[in-house]
Protein backbone atom coordinates (compact mmCIF):
# COMPACT_ATOMS: atom_id res chain seq x y z
CA UNK A 1 0.00 0.00 0.00
CA UNK A 2 2.75 2.30 0.83
CA UNK A 3 4.52 1.76 -2.09
CA UNK A 4 2.02 2.58 -4.13
CA UNK A 5 1.24 5.70 -2.27
CA UNK A 6 5.04 6.48 -3.10
CA UNK A 7 4.76 5.33 -6.61
CA UNK A 8 1.62 7.61 -7.33
CA UNK A 9 3.50 10.59 -5.60
CA UNK A 10 6.51 9.79 -8.12
CA UNK A 11 3.93 9.81 -11.44
CA UNK A 12 2.23 12.84 -10.02
CA UNK A 13 5.56 14.58 -9.84
CA UNK A 14 6.74 13.57 -13.32
CA UNK A 15 3.84 14.37 -14.95
CA UNK A 16 3.91 17.87 -13.46
CA UNK A 17 7.56 18.32 -14.16
CA UNK A 18 6.62 17.66 -17.86
CA UNK A 19 3.25 19.19 -18.55
CA UNK A 20 3.28 22.22 -16.05
CA UNK A 21 4.02 25.13 -18.25
CA UNK A 22 5.38 28.17 -17.08
CA UNK A 23 4.52 29.41 -13.20
CA UNK A 24 3.15 33.29 -14.62
CA UNK A 25 1.45 31.73 -17.33
CA UNK A 26 -0.98 29.35 -14.92
CA UNK A 27 -4.65 30.16 -13.82
CA UNK A 28 -3.39 29.69 -10.02
CA UNK A 29 -0.75 32.59 -11.00
CA UNK A 30 -3.25 34.69 -13.32
CA UNK A 31 -6.60 34.29 -10.79
CA UNK A 32 -5.11 34.24 -7.85
CA UNK A 33 -2.16 36.78 -7.30
CA UNK A 34 -1.37 38.78 -10.58
CA UNK A 35 -4.44 41.32 -11.24
CA UNK A 36 -4.89 41.32 -7.33
CA UNK A 37 -1.04 42.71 -6.56
CA UNK A 38 -1.96 46.32 -6.72
CA UNK A 39 1.51 48.09 -6.62
CA UNK A 40 3.16 44.96 -6.10
CA UNK A 41 2.18 43.82 -9.49
CA UNK A 42 4.97 44.67 -11.42
CA UNK A 43 7.85 43.10 -9.28
CA UNK A 44 6.18 40.29 -8.07
CA UNK A 45 6.01 39.45 -12.01
CA UNK A 46 8.86 40.03 -12.13
CA UNK A 47 10.40 38.32 -9.43
CA UNK A 48 8.66 34.93 -10.36
CA UNK A 49 10.04 35.13 -14.05
CA UNK A 50 13.33 35.69 -13.04
CA UNK A 51 12.77 32.35 -10.65
CA UNK A 52 11.37 30.54 -13.11
CA UNK A 53 13.72 31.31 -15.88
CA UNK A 54 16.30 29.76 -13.23
CA UNK A 55 14.77 26.58 -14.16
CA UNK A 56 16.70 24.98 -11.04
CA UNK A 57 14.85 20.83 -10.11
CA UNK A 58 14.39 22.49 -6.19
CA UNK A 59 14.36 26.26 -5.17
CA UNK A 60 14.93 27.69 -1.75
CA UNK A 61 13.24 30.82 -0.60
CA UNK A 62 13.26 32.76 2.30
CA UNK A 63 11.33 35.11 3.44
CA UNK A 64 11.65 37.95 6.98
CA UNK A 65 7.92 38.79 7.67
CA UNK A 66 4.90 36.33 6.90
CA UNK A 67 1.75 37.42 5.42
CA UNK A 68 -0.26 37.70 8.79
CA UNK A 69 -3.26 38.13 7.18
CA UNK A 70 -3.73 34.94 5.14
CA UNK A 71 -4.72 36.15 1.56
CA UNK A 72 -6.90 38.77 2.84
CA UNK A 73 -4.70 41.97 2.61
CA UNK A 74 -2.80 41.17 -0.73
CA UNK A 75 -3.36 44.41 -1.94
CA UNK A 76 -1.82 46.13 1.08
CA UNK A 77 0.61 43.32 2.76
CA UNK A 78 1.66 41.36 -0.84
CA UNK A 79 0.39 38.00 0.55
CA UNK A 80 4.35 36.88 -0.22
CA UNK A 81 3.82 33.58 1.65
CA UNK A 82 1.26 32.58 -0.14
CA UNK A 83 2.65 33.45 -3.67
CA UNK A 84 6.29 31.91 -2.99
CA UNK A 85 3.98 28.45 -1.47
CA UNK A 86 2.12 28.44 -4.86
CA UNK A 87 5.23 29.10 -6.84
CA UNK A 88 6.81 26.10 -5.21
CA UNK A 89 3.83 23.97 -6.05
CA UNK A 90 4.25 24.51 -9.25
CA UNK A 91 7.70 23.62 -8.97
CA UNK A 92 9.41 22.34 -6.37
CA UNK A 93 11.16 23.78 -3.10
CA UNK A 94 10.82 25.11 0.13
CA UNK A 95 10.04 28.40 1.84
CA UNK A 96 11.63 29.52 5.23
CA UNK A 97 9.58 32.13 6.24
CA UNK A 98 10.53 33.98 9.48
CA UNK A 99 8.28 35.74 11.88
CA UNK A 100 7.97 36.98 15.29
CA UNK A 101 4.47 36.53 15.97
CA UNK A 102 3.57 33.30 16.74
CA UNK A 103 0.19 33.29 16.14
CA UNK A 104 0.89 34.62 12.67
CA UNK A 105 3.76 31.50 12.32
CA UNK A 106 1.78 29.03 13.53
CA UNK A 107 -1.37 30.60 10.77
CA UNK A 108 1.67 29.82 8.13
CA UNK A 109 2.39 26.32 8.75
CA UNK A 110 -0.92 25.01 8.81
CA UNK A 111 -2.10 26.70 5.91
CA UNK A 112 0.73 26.02 3.25
CA UNK A 113 2.52 23.16 1.50
CA UNK A 114 5.90 24.09 1.26
CA UNK A 115 6.63 26.66 3.85
CA UNK A 116 7.90 26.22 7.40
CA UNK A 117 7.35 29.59 9.75
CA UNK A 118 10.03 29.75 12.57
CA UNK A 119 8.99 31.87 14.89
CA UNK A 120 12.14 33.80 16.00
CA UNK A 121 13.74 37.55 15.59
CA UNK A 122 14.65 37.74 11.69
CA UNK A 123 18.24 38.52 12.41
CA UNK A 124 18.44 36.36 15.05
CA UNK A 125 17.23 33.38 12.44
CA UNK A 126 18.89 34.52 9.54
CA UNK A 127 22.16 34.80 11.19
CA UNK A 128 22.37 30.67 11.97
CA UNK A 129 20.46 30.03 8.53
CA UNK A 130 23.12 28.06 6.28
CA UNK A 131 20.87 27.33 3.70
CA UNK A 132 21.51 28.29 -0.37
CA UNK A 133 19.24 31.00 -1.13
CA UNK A 134 17.77 31.08 -4.94
CA UNK A 135 15.89 34.48 -3.17
CA UNK A 136 16.04 36.50 -0.28
CA UNK A 137 12.76 38.18 0.18
CA UNK A 138 12.95 41.32 2.98
CA UNK A 139 9.83 42.47 5.07
CA UNK A 140 9.24 42.56 8.09
CA UNK A 141 9.52 45.36 10.61
CA UNK A 142 6.56 47.83 9.69
CA UNK A 143 7.79 51.04 8.19
CA UNK A 144 6.35 54.66 8.72
CA UNK A 145 7.48 56.23 5.34
CA UNK A 146 7.85 59.47 7.55
CA UNK A 147 10.87 58.14 9.77
CA UNK A 148 12.18 54.66 8.07
CA UNK A 149 15.19 54.70 9.97
CA UNK A 150 14.46 51.48 12.67
CA UNK A 151 12.56 49.75 9.59
CA UNK A 152 15.37 50.41 7.04
CA UNK A 153 18.11 49.67 9.91
CA UNK A 154 16.47 46.09 10.51
CA UNK A 155 16.21 45.36 6.83
CA UNK A 156 20.39 46.15 6.34
CA UNK A 157 21.10 44.02 9.66
CA UNK A 158 18.45 41.47 8.37
CA UNK A 159 20.84 41.44 5.13
CA UNK A 160 24.20 41.82 7.13
CA UNK A 161 23.42 38.89 9.18
CA UNK A 162 22.64 36.45 5.85
CA UNK A 163 25.42 38.06 3.61
CA UNK A 164 28.00 35.65 3.58
CA UNK A 165 24.94 33.12 2.25
CA UNK A 166 24.62 35.22 -0.68
CA UNK A 167 26.43 34.76 -4.00
CA UNK A 168 25.59 35.55 -7.60
CA UNK A 169 22.65 33.05 -8.06
CA UNK A 170 20.47 34.51 -5.35
CA UNK A 171 17.30 37.25 -6.50
CA UNK A 172 16.78 39.84 -3.04
CA UNK A 173 13.80 41.43 -3.40
CA UNK A 174 12.78 44.25 -0.58
CA UNK A 175 9.53 45.37 0.13
CA UNK A 176 8.18 48.68 1.16
CA UNK A 177 10.90 50.74 -0.72
CA UNK A 178 9.51 52.86 -3.16
CA UNK A 179 11.88 54.52 -5.67
CA UNK A 180 10.17 58.07 -5.57
CA UNK A 181 6.93 59.57 -4.48
CA UNK A 182 5.43 58.18 -8.01
CA UNK A 183 5.55 54.51 -6.10
CA UNK A 184 3.83 55.86 -2.75
CA UNK A 185 0.97 53.54 -1.98
CA UNK A 186 -2.24 54.83 -2.64
CA UNK A 187 -2.82 54.29 1.71
CA UNK A 188 0.09 57.11 2.55
CA UNK A 189 -2.88 60.00 1.75
CA UNK A 190 -5.27 58.01 3.72
CA UNK A 191 -5.55 59.21 7.40
CA UNK A 192 -4.62 59.68 10.14
CA UNK A 193 -3.79 63.14 9.28
CA UNK A 194 -4.04 65.02 12.30
CA UNK A 195 -0.10 64.60 12.70
CA UNK A 196 0.00 66.98 10.14
CA UNK A 197 2.38 64.99 7.64
CA UNK A 198 1.93 65.40 3.97
CA UNK A 199 3.88 63.32 1.30
CA UNK A 200 6.09 66.46 0.22
CA UNK A 201 7.39 65.58 4.17
CA UNK A 202 8.90 62.38 3.31
CA UNK A 203 12.90 62.58 2.72
CA UNK A 204 14.12 60.57 0.23
CA UNK A 205 15.52 57.52 -0.01
CA UNK A 206 13.06 55.86 2.21
CA UNK A 207 11.40 52.70 3.33
CA UNK A 208 12.81 49.28 4.00
CA UNK A 209 15.42 49.52 1.75
CA UNK A 210 16.33 53.50 2.74
CA UNK A 211 20.05 52.08 3.59
CA UNK A 212 20.20 48.51 2.61
CA UNK A 213 19.52 49.47 -1.49
CA UNK A 214 22.68 51.86 -0.88
CA UNK A 215 24.76 49.42 0.92
CA UNK A 216 24.34 47.01 -2.28
CA UNK A 217 24.71 49.27 -5.01
CA UNK A 218 28.10 50.68 -3.06
CA UNK A 219 28.96 46.36 -3.03
CA UNK A 220 28.72 46.20 -6.41
CA UNK A 221 24.80 45.14 -6.99
CA UNK A 222 22.26 45.77 -9.33
CA UNK A 223 18.67 46.82 -9.18
CA UNK A 224 17.11 44.89 -11.95
CA UNK A 225 14.23 46.69 -10.73
CA UNK A 226 13.02 49.58 -8.75
CA UNK A 227 9.24 50.47 -8.12
CA UNK A 228 7.30 50.00 -4.96
CA UNK A 229 9.76 47.07 -4.02
CA UNK A 230 13.42 46.86 -5.54
CA UNK A 231 14.75 43.75 -7.24
CA UNK A 232 18.45 43.29 -6.87
CA UNK A 233 21.20 40.95 -7.99
CA UNK A 234 25.15 40.80 -7.49
CA UNK A 235 26.88 40.11 -10.68
C1 LIG B 1 4.41 43.60 6.46
S1 LIG B 1 4.19 42.08 7.33
C2 LIG B 1 4.79 40.91 6.18
C3 LIG B 1 3.87 40.75 5.04
C4 LIG B 1 4.13 39.56 4.13
N1 LIG B 1 5.49 39.52 3.63
C5 LIG B 1 3.16 39.55 2.99
O1 LIG B 1 3.55 39.84 1.84
O2 LIG B 1 1.99 39.22 3.23
C6 LIG B 1 5.44 42.18 8.50
C7 LIG B 1 5.61 40.97 9.40
O3 LIG B 1 6.89 41.09 10.00
C8 LIG B 1 6.82 40.58 11.32
N2 LIG B 1 7.95 41.15 12.10
C9 LIG B 1 8.03 42.37 12.68
N3 LIG B 1 9.21 42.50 13.29
C10 LIG B 1 9.90 41.35 13.09
C11 LIG B 1 11.19 40.87 13.49
N4 LIG B 1 12.02 41.61 14.22
N5 LIG B 1 11.55 39.64 13.11
C12 LIG B 1 10.70 38.85 12.38
N6 LIG B 1 9.48 39.26 11.99
C13 LIG B 1 9.09 40.48 12.34
C14 LIG B 1 5.44 40.97 11.80
O4 LIG B 1 5.02 40.10 12.84
C15 LIG B 1 4.60 40.86 10.53
O5 LIG B 1 3.93 39.62 10.46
Amino acid sequence: MHTQKTLTYILKSMYKKKFRGRFTESTVFLNDFNSKLGIRRNTFFTLMTMLENKKISTYSIIETGCSRSGMKNISGDGASTYLFDAFLDHYNGDLLSIDIDIDAANHINSSTRHATCKCNDSIAELSITKQKIDCLYLDSLDVDFFDPRQSADHALNEFKAIEKQIDSETIICIDDTPKNHNYLPPWIDEPPKEFGKQVKDIAWPTGKGATLIPYLVSAGYRVVKHEYQAILIKP
